[in-house]
């Protein structure tokens, strides 16, 4: 809904407005413990050299103590096969449910990290966490990417991996979506063949 009645812009107080973003199911496990998951959506990729990402947790989450004592987690995007559970994921707390077990979901071993990943989710990227940064109401992990593993069947014959075909979700403004059509590919705005094809479309 878009108010044709009013114009310009109004400023709000600080806040987090930065969306859409991923949110993320976050696995993690303490030795001879059950695993559990938390939804994050206070992610980001962070460096490509070494890969790092980084989430940012609050204390009082039960998941903040195992990812602090293990130094690893894993970050399991969300399709939308996974958003019911993604979402149960980050209103239950694993001290009062096996939300693995609640959710039907599938722990999965992954090479360099002893935590599990989500057998359902279609990229699992197993992190170790290289830094701990208190910022307030949450604590930023920093970690690099040791591994990523992904859905075979997003490979084609010729090994190319089509994520965008994993019907992946967005989290913005408190409403989770999937995403929706393609508008262009990196550096369309400037490639020869767009801009002649986009010429076409205009003169039609
Ligand atoms: C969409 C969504 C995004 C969330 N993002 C974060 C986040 O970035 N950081 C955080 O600490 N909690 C976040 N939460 C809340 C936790 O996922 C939630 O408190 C969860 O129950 C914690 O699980 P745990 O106690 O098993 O660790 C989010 C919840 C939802 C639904």
């Amino acid at each position: 809904m878009k108010n044709p009645e009013k114009s310009g812009k109004v400023e709000w107080k600080p806040g987090n407005m930065l969306y859409p973003l991923p949110a993320v199911m976050v696995s993690c496990q303490r030795e001879g413990e059950k695993p559990n998951i938390i939804t994050v959506a206070w992610a980001g990729t962070i460096c490509s050299t070494p890969a790092m990402l980084s989430i940012s947790v609050r204390k009082e989450r039960y998941s903040y103590d195992i990812i602090k004592e293990t130094g690893e987690f894993v970050v399991n995007l969300v399709s939308k096969e996974l958003v019911r559970a993604a979402d149960y994921c980050g209103v239950k707390s694993g001290r009062d449910v096996d939300k693995f077990a609640q959710m039907r979901l599938t722990p999965c071993t992954l090479n360099h990290i002893k935590a599990p990943g989500i057998e359902e989710s279609p990229v699992c990227l197993a992190c170790k966490v290289v830094e701990v940064k208190h910022l307030g109401s949450h604590d930023m992990f920093i970690a690099e990417i040791l591994g990523v593993t992904v859905d075979n069947r997003y490979m084609d014959e010729k090994n190319k991996f089509h994520l965008n075909q994993a019907g992946l979700v967005a989290y913005s403004h408190g409403e989770y979506f999937e995403l929706g059509k393609k508008l262009g590919s990196f550096g369309y705005s400037v490639r020869k063949t767009d801009k002649k094809s986009a010429g076409r479309r205009k003169r039609k």
